[in-house]
């Protein structure tokens, strides 16, 4: 295992509003358990707000958690695990030459030297497929596309183990999509990468994941090998999720905070039980986790 999450929970704090003198807590995460596997891609499929750029940026340690924690198999976490923001447009500061933003992680991790700076600069290009003439350039002269390989330059510059991607392919056109998803599957080979690949696109996480962990407001309610998941989704809110049910979603702030299934309110399978206790996770069959007291 490269990574293991233990009971991950993150809360945020809104301090009094204009409006409002009361604080409010979210609870963005709550116990998320997995864990991932060296060479693997783990889809972290959920709608917005379930809680996956904050799962993201705890594993990247941009932000630390409220309790639980990740543990890790890796040598000098903050350079080998890197993230891959959802908007290559904000990503890159404007201001840097393509050139400056790249050979930057280079100096600071001594990667590289004066001696060999262009031509790492140079291989780094030709895995992303770009050409040596963009190094004098700016962000904002290049496409969408474009910027997501210069992002995706800049993170394997480091020689990470792992890639933490946060919709990295959510903001760009159909056919360039597909282009960045091969070069995540490319690089992998190539690279010898391991990915935690966030999406709420289902089609995105059936082409890309190995693995798949399912996030409903804050909580993990299923997780295990794609196939299984996508052949035999045992979870009322992934079998909807996945289209093999339909449903009328009502949105229902309170389910964060009661005591039970947080998919309580929105579930035709609830028993009493349910309302009671948070249902602990169960292996169903071998790789195929359920967090529910009613699994199909
Ligand atoms: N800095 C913050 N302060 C307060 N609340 C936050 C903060 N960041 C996220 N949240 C809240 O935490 C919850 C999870 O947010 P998060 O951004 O992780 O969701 P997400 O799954 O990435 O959503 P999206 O698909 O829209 O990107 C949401 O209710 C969000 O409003
Ligand atoms: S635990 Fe109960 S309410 Fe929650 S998803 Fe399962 S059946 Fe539905
Ligand atoms: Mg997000």
């Amino acid at each position: 295992m490269l990574l293991i999450t233990k009971n991950l929970s993150k809360q945020y704090i809104i301090e009094k509003s204009f409006f409002s003198n009361k604080k409010t807590v979210v609870m963005a995460l709550e116990n998320i358990n997995f864990e991932l596997k060296e060479g693997s891609i783990l889809g972290v499929l959920g709608e917005t707000g379930s809680g996956k750029t904050t799962l993201a940026k705890l594993i990247t340690k941009l932000i630390e958690p409220t309790n639980g924690e990740v543990i890790f198999d890796i040598s000098d976490v903050r350079r080998s695990v890197q993230m891959i923001f959802q908007n290559p447009f904000s990503s890159l500061n404007p201001r840097m030459t393509i050139k400056s933003i790249l050979k930057e992680p280079f100096l600071i991790h001594h990667l590289a030297n004066s001696r060999n700076l262009e031509s790492k600069l140079k291989a780094l290009l030709d895995k992303v497929n770009l050409n040596y003439e963009c190094l004098e350039r700016y962000p904002d002269e290049f496409s969408g596309g474009q910027r997501q390989r210069i992002a995706i330059a800049r993170a394997i510059s480091m020689e990470p183990k792992v890639l933490v991607c946060d919709e990295p392919t959510a903001s760009l056109d159909l056919s360039v999509q597909a282009k960045i998803l091969n070069l995540f599957l490319r690089l992998k080979e190539e690279l010898g990468l391991s990915y935690i690949f966030i999406s709420h696109n289902i089609e995105v996480i059936s082409f890309i994941a190995d693995e798949v962990l399912i996030l409903y407001e804050g909580g993990q309610v299923e997780r295990g090998l794609k196939d299984k998941i996508f052949k035999n989704p045992l979870h009322p809110y992934t079998r909807i999720l996945l289209g093999s049910e339909s449903y009328e979603f009502k949105k229902v702030q309170a389910e964060k905070d009661h005591k039970g299934c947080r998919f309580y309110c929105n579930c035709k399978l609830r028993t009493n039980i349910c309302q009671q206790l948070a249902p602990q996770e169960i292996e169903i069959e071998k790789g195929h986790y359920v967090s529910c007291h009613n699994p199909k």
